[in-house]
């Protein structure tokens, strides 16, 4: 039998409640293909630092590196600062494996209804794909005179052309591959950040050029923030450095419905480094350990991780089932308007299958 090795990580808060059942959908729809998904379980995030002082031991990109892909609940800890938490785990991953490609699709299903006025299953079908290993993220910076009165704290943005020239071009060639709007979106604020975004701008039309056949756009992100509520029906693919891609990609997820149905995927897509999936939220402190969690955020990151290992069958069946769940409305959690918990919604998902 066919096998891959799966780091599952479970981490904080509502991570652990919802990424071992997603672990559990992909694992049985990729037996129905005869292959086995070899969970390699990783107890690292905030329990861990609390009683070791770090998220994850010194070793563990290493131990990380063989797996085939790596599925993330979420990390956050209320007694613990986000920056420690967060460059201590999730970021490092991002970066040393080369992840660059942060995929996240938003997609209006049917039986879900959008904040919005007047949306119907199908008419918002968009995916953002975020640049994920440098730009607001690149953590180059430092503090002087920490903790005086005259303290100071300088943080850098870093742009390069090798990291905007690989996320556009990703954007372009997924705009080709999904043949719908064939339009890519680009996110800047070059009006304000000359340097930076206007080198992304530039590369942006240099890299258009060598795609006729793909339509595009250029948005500021005061803008597009305005009309991913507004017009979120004319996007198809849109392109935003680490920063701007996180934020519109929690307005992307909320017209859609709910961030409890908001997937991603951080991809190296040369394979030479395992990719993660994760679902868009957090650990959800406020919710955590109640049981309602929405799965099905982390169930359809996992159906990305099936496609992503070649799986495209599985892939498929499991996005089929989830589409089927929201359609048929009987289980669903209270940020969909249920009262369904999240076992509940998990064992639809399974008997859909
Ligand atoms: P969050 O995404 O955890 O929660 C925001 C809101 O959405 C909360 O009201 C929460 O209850 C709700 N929500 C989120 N996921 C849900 C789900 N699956 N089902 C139902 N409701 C859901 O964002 P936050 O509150 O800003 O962050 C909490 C912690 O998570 C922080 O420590 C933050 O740094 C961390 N965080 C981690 C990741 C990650 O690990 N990838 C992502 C975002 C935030
Ligand atoms: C996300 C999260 C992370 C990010 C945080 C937790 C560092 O918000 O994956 O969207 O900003 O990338
Ligand atoms: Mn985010």
């Amino acid at each position: 039998m066919n096998t891959f090795s799966i780091a599952l990580f479970p981490g904080d808060g509502i991570g652990r409640e919802v990424a071992p059942a997603a672990f559990e959908v992909a694992r049985h729809a990729a037996q129905k293909v005869g292959t086995n998904l070899q969970p390699v379980t990783y107890e690292w995030g905030s329990d861990f630092y609390l009683e070791h002082g770090r998220m994850m031991p010194e070793d563990a990109l290493e131990r990380l590196r063989p797996r085939d892909a790596i599925l993330l609940g979420a990390v956050g800890h209320p007694r613990i600062p986000d920056h420690v938490t967060l460059n201590g785990l999730l970021l490092p991953i991002r970066r040393t494996f080369d992840q660059y490609a942060n995929i996240r699709p938003a997609v209006l299903y049917e039986g879900v209804e959008s904040p919005l006025k007047n949306y119907r299953a199908g008419d918002i079908d968009m995916i953002v794909v975020r640049e994920n290993t440098e730009g607001e993220y690149a953590q180059i910076g430092g503090f002087v005179h920490e903790k005086h009165a005259h303290e100071l704290a300088i943080q850098t943005a870093v742009f390069t052309r090798h990291g905007i020239e690989r996320i556009i071009r990703y954007a372009f060639d997924l705009a080709r591959k999904r043949a719908k709007k064939r339009l890519v979106t680009s996110i800047t604020k070059s009006n304000a950040q000359g340097f930076s975004m206007v080198l992304w701008d530039r590369i942006f039309r240099e890299v258009a050029e060598q795609y006729p056949d793909i339509a595009t756009e250029s948005l500021l992100v005061d803008a597009a923030a305005m009309n991913f509520i507004r017009r979120p029906q004319s996007f198809d693919v849109v392109v935003a450095s680490n920063l701007f891609g996180d934020i519109l990609s929690d307005i992307s997820a909320m017209v859609t419905g709910s961030i409890g149905l908001a997937a991603s995927a951080n991809l190296d897509p040369s394979h030479k480094f395992p990719s993660m999936f994760e679902p868009v939220h957090g650990s959800a402190p406020d919710i955590a350990g109640k049981g309602i969690a929405n799965p099905l955020a982390a169930i359809l990151s996992a159906a990305m991780m099936l496609d992503h290992l070649g799986l495209h069958t599985s892939a498929e069946q499991v996005d089929s089932a989830v589409r089927k769940v929201l359609a048929e409305g009987r289980a669903r959690t209270p940020d969909l308007g249920g009262k369904s918990s999240t076992d509940d919604v998990v064992r639809a998902v399974v008997d859909a299958l």
